[in-house]
């Protein structure tokens, strides 16, 4: 093997035996971004931040949580909120991270949405996308189920006991996914073992599956334009950098996201600190009681849509079953139930616009319904929550393919 010259600093030491710098172009300073991109393109890096935060927020807690349902509530409520030095901390920044992050998945994935990043091309990066947002919807429950406290309990017992209308196999899946009759000590194990390891590292093979889907069509921009990202590239490099149409990750494009993350992280430590009841429900502040169950069960503010479809189709409790399905189901297929193939911007497409933020409200208002009792002086609502529940499913399911096969065809005229 012919000798190494002697390297003259680590960088260069380790270039000679790995490669780095032809690595680090392709990751980073030859990774090329479209420039006409605006702040929404950012909190896809955004996302990663707060899911490494996580990471080591979780490491810490691990180190005193007790999986264990006569000591879970104790470790958590007790050990790590008042004995550990800074155990709150760590507490409060897990659980608003989890709060946040899906804020930010549901911005990131209405970007995708409206500047319609989702389609020709791009499925791959959509369907890892949505994936990633059922890792996290499962790591949110499970993690919720965690420090056993009343709503940790009887949200696990909703959830998992819906499972139970599936024909012929409803009541045995119920039981095996319990590991008991009720939600108990083997529930809170497995959900453990869900929560720390299994997908967290799902979201981490999905996560590399989403970045690496972005590299043949390449980041999308305002305009939905077509970009020849070689020659622009070249144009970059040895002519004009300001005429060109791209640029490169590090650091152009990662510079304009650090300003981004250091406004979400202003507010992350602002919730940290001041505001956690946020992220947090009082009821989960008493133990897990078997034998009580709280008046008005509801899950956190990120599921409340979905949990409203479930509960707005009130007249069958099966319908409302396969409502619920659909509803976690169909934003998957949306790059083939939007009948308009070609990349663009709702704000070039005036009648899919309108379904755009029709989709928008739709989904605050049944976020603001499922918080809602259903019972004594909020009884009415029920009608609201069943007449904002078809209108999902009209919107996603008849609306969308109609406005945008109509669109592309008056287009086409
Ligand atoms: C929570 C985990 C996620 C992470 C860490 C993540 C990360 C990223 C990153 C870094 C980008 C490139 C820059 C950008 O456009 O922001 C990106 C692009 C994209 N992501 Fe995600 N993402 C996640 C979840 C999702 C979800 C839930 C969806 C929707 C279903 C989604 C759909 C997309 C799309 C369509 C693009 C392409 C944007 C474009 O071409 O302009 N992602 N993602």
């Amino acid at each position: 093997m012919a000798q190494i010259e002697k390297a003259n600093s680590l960088g260069e030491w380790l270039d000679q035996r790995l490669k780095t710098r032809a690595l680090m172009k392709v990751l980073l300073t030859e990774y090329w971004i479209p420039k006409k991109i605006n702040f929404l393109w950012s909190f896809g890096m955004v996302l990663v931040t707060l899911f490494v935060v996580l990471i080591v927020t979780g490491i810490f807690l691990l180190m005193y949580y007790k999986p264990d349902a006569g000591l879970a509530f104790f470790s958590v409520n007790y050990t790590i909120m008042q004995e550990v030095a800074y155990g709150w901390v760590f507490r409060h920044m897990h659980a608003v991270a989890a709060s946040l992050i899906f804020l930010f998945i549901y911005i990131h994935m209405f970007t995708g949405i409206y500047y319609g990043s989702f389609k020709s091309g791009r499925e791959v990066i959509w369907i890892t996308g949505m994936l990633l947002f059922v890792l996290f919807s499962a790591a949110g429950f499970s993690g919720y189920m965690l420090p056993w406290g009343q709503m940790s309990y009887w949200a696990a017992t909703v959830i998992t006991g819906l499972f139970e209308k599936i024909p012929l196999i409803g009541p045995d899946l119920v039981f095996w996914i319990r590991g008991d009759y009720i939600v108990g000590d083997a529930t809170l194990t497995r959900f453990f073992m869900l929560h720390v390891f299994l997908f967290p590292l799902a979201i981490i093979l999905i996560v590399a599956i989403h970045f690496f889907a972005l590299r043949t069509p390449h980041v999308n921009n305002e305009d939905g334009e077509e970009i020849d990202f070689e020659a622009e590239a070249v144009k970059y490099i040895v002519s004009d950098k300001k005429k060109s149409k791209v640029m490169p990750f590090w650091p152009k494009f990662m510079a304009e996201d650090i300003f981004v993350m250091s406004v979400v992280f202003t507010i992350f430590f602002f919730l940290v600190f001041f505001g956690y009841s946020f992220a947090m429900d009082p009821i989960n502040f008493l133990p897990a009681d078997y034998t009580a169950t709280p008046s008005h069960i509801y899950p956190e503010w990120y599921f409340l849509w979905s949990y409203e479809v479930l509960r707005g189709i009130h007249f069958s409790s099966s319908l409302g079953l396969i409502a619920f399905t659909i509803a976690n189901a169909i934003f998957f297929l949306l790059p083939w139930l939007d009948r308009d193939k070609r990349v663009r911007p709702m704000h070039e497409r005036p009648l899919v616009k309108i379904w755009f933020w029709s989709l928008v409200a739709v989904m605050i208002g049944l976020t603001i319904f499922g918080k809602l009792p259903a019972d004594g002086g909020f009884a009415w609502t029920v009608h609201i929550g069943l007449l904002l529940s078809i209108l999902f499913l009209v919107l996603t399911l008849v609306v969308l393919p109609l406005a945008s096969y109509m669109e592309r065809k008056k287009e086409e005229l």
